[in-house]
C-alpha cells in the first residue's frame, strides 16, 4: 500500500498528506529538478542529466495525477514536461514538515551525532576487541567494528597477523590506502632517532596526525607487531567531547579556537615542504565539531595581533590541558597483533612513556572515512549481507 494518503496541488507547489499523518509541501523548482525520467537521469546510475541553470526560472505547476502503479504524474508549464514519481520515492526522500530534520539518511545522522566518550564509558561497557578471523568472516562482526568508528570514532581489532605489510591489508578490507610522502605505511619504532619524537622512547601527548595536510586523512591504523616494552601504552581521547565541554564551560574560548586559523608545517628538507591552515576546532555548517587538528609538533609560527594571542594562548592553553586529563584517557595496551583503526580528526591518540629493557614496533597507515563509511553503508543496507541485521 502507497504511503500517500492524499495531495493537493497548485502552480507554486504540491501538498502531499502520508498515511501517518505527517505532511510534505514540495515546490515546483523541486519536484521539476528531481524528475526521475530517463530524459533527467541516467537509467542506470540514477545520476541527474540536467543542470539547474537550464530550468526555466517560472516552472510550475499545471496538474497532478495519480497513476495506477503507486505513481504520481506531474506535468509542468512552461517547457511542457511531464514527471512521473514514485510514492514511495517520494515519501523515503521529500523532507516531512513535522519530522524536524532536514537529514533523512541515517548515517550521515549518525555521523552527526557522535557517541561521546571518556574513560569510564568503556569501564561500563567494556573494551570490544574483534577478532581478525571473524571480521573476515562474519559480515555483521565487520559492520560492529565500522559502526564503531563512525559512532564512537575508534574500532580495535586483534589477531591481524603481526607481519609487515598486514596493516594495509586491514585498510583495504574497507577502504583504500592513503599513500603520503611517508610511503603507504610507516614504522613506529622505539628507537632513538632525533629526526621524529614519535620515533624516541618519551611519551608522546595525545595529538592528531599530519594537520599539515589538506586535506588532512581521517583515518588512521596502528599494528602492534612488537611490544615487549614496560609502558608504552596506547591512550586515546575523544576530542570531539574535549570540544563540547569546552563549549558548555568556556563559550569565548571555544568560539576563538574554532574561528582562529593557525598554521601547520612540515619540512623533510628534501622531499617534502607540506603547509596547511586550519582552526585547532574545524565547525561544520551547522556549529557542530568537524575535526580537531592538534599537534604542537607542527604548529607554524602563530602570527596574530598581539591582543589576539593573549587570548589564544589562555584558549589553547585550556584545550591542552582538557585533551590530556585522566577522566578522557582511555589506556591499554597493544599486544602483536592489536591494531586500533580511529578518526584521525576526532580521536587523539598518545602513548605512554616506553621503559628501558624491550622493544615496541608498530605499523601505521592512512585511509578516508569515504571508503569506510560506504563499506558500512553496504553492509547495514537491508538484506545486503546474510546476518548483517540484528
Ligand atoms: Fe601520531
Amino acid at each position: 500500500m502507497s504511503a500517500l494518503e492524499s495531495f493537493a496541488c497548485e502552480p507554486g507547489a504540491l501538498d502531499l498528506v502520508w498515511r501517518d499523518g505527517s505532511r510534505s509541501r514540495l515546490i515546483a523548482p523541486w519536484l521539476r529538478d528531481h524528475c526521475q525520467g530517463a530524459e533527467c537521469r541516467d537509467p542506470r546510475s540514477g545520476q541527474r542529466l540536467v543542470d539547474v541553470a537550464e530550468l526555466p526560472e517560472d516552472t510550475r505547476i499545471v496538474r497532478a495525477e495519480r497513476l495506477p502503479d503507486g505513481e504520481l504524474a506531474v506535468h509542468f508549464a512552461p517547457d511542457g514536461h511531464r514527471s512521473v514519481f514514485g510514492e514511495d520515492w517520494l515519501h523515503a526522500n521529500a523532507f516531512r514538515e513535522e519530522a524536524g530534520r532536514e537529514d533523512v539518511d541515517p548515517n550521515a545522522a549518525a555521523a552527526r551525532r557522535p557517541r561521546l566518550w571518556d574513560a569510564a564509558t568503556f569501564a561500563r561497557e567494556g573494551l570490544v576487541w574483534t577478532p581478525w578471523s571473524e571480521y573476515l568472516e562474519d559480515p555483521s562482526a565487520k559492520r560492529r567494528a565500522l559502526a564503531a568508528v563512525r559512532d564512537h570514532g575508534f574500532a580495535l581489532l586483534s589477531g591481524v597477523p603481526p607481519r609487515e605489510g598486514a596493516v594495509l591489508e586491514v585498510a583495504r578490507s574497507f577502504g583504500f590506502v592513503r599513500e603520503t610522502n611517508y610511503g603507504a605505511l610507516f614504522d613506529v619504532r622505539a628507537v632513538i632517532d632525533p629526526s621524529n619524537l614519535a620515533f624516541t622512547n618519551l611519551g608522546l601527548g595525545p595529538h592528531t596526525d599530519n594537520p599539515y595536510r589538506d586535506p588532512v586523512p581521517t583515518l588512521q591504523l596502528l599494528h602492534c607487531l612488537e611490544n615487549t616494552a614496560a609502558g608504552g601504552e596506547s591512550v586515546l581521547v575523544d576530542g570531539f567531547r574535549v570540544a563540547e565541554r569546552l563549549r558548555e564551560q568556556a563559550p569565548d574560548d571555544f568560539a576563538l579556537l574554532a574561528s582562529q586559523p593557525v598554521d601547520f608545517a612540515y619540512r623533510d628538507g628534501r622531499s617534502a615542504e607540506l603547509r596547511a591552515r586550519f582552526p585547532l576546532i574545524e565547525l561544520g555548517a551547522e556549529g557542530e565539531p568537524r575535526a580537531i587538528r592538534y599537534n604542537n609538533r607542527s604548529i607554524a609560527p602563530l602570527r596574530m595581533p598581539a591582543e589576539r594571542m593573549e587570548r589564544f594562548y589562555r584558549a589553547y592553553r585550556r584545550l591542552s590541558r582538557a585533551l590530556d586529563t585522566p577522566e578522557g584517557r582511555l589506556v591499554f595496551k597493544m599486544g602483536p597483533g592489536d591494531l586500533v583503526l580511529f578518526d584521525n580528526v576526532r580521536v587523539l591518540h598518545a602513548r605512554t612513556r616506553i621503559e628501558s629493557g624491550g622493544r615496541r614496533h608498530l605499523q601505521g597507515a592512512y585511509a578516508d572515512r569515504d571508503g569506510l563509511l560506504s563499506t558500512l553503508r553496504l553492509l547495514e543496507a537491508p538484506g545486503a549481507a546474510p546476518g548483517g541485521q540484528p
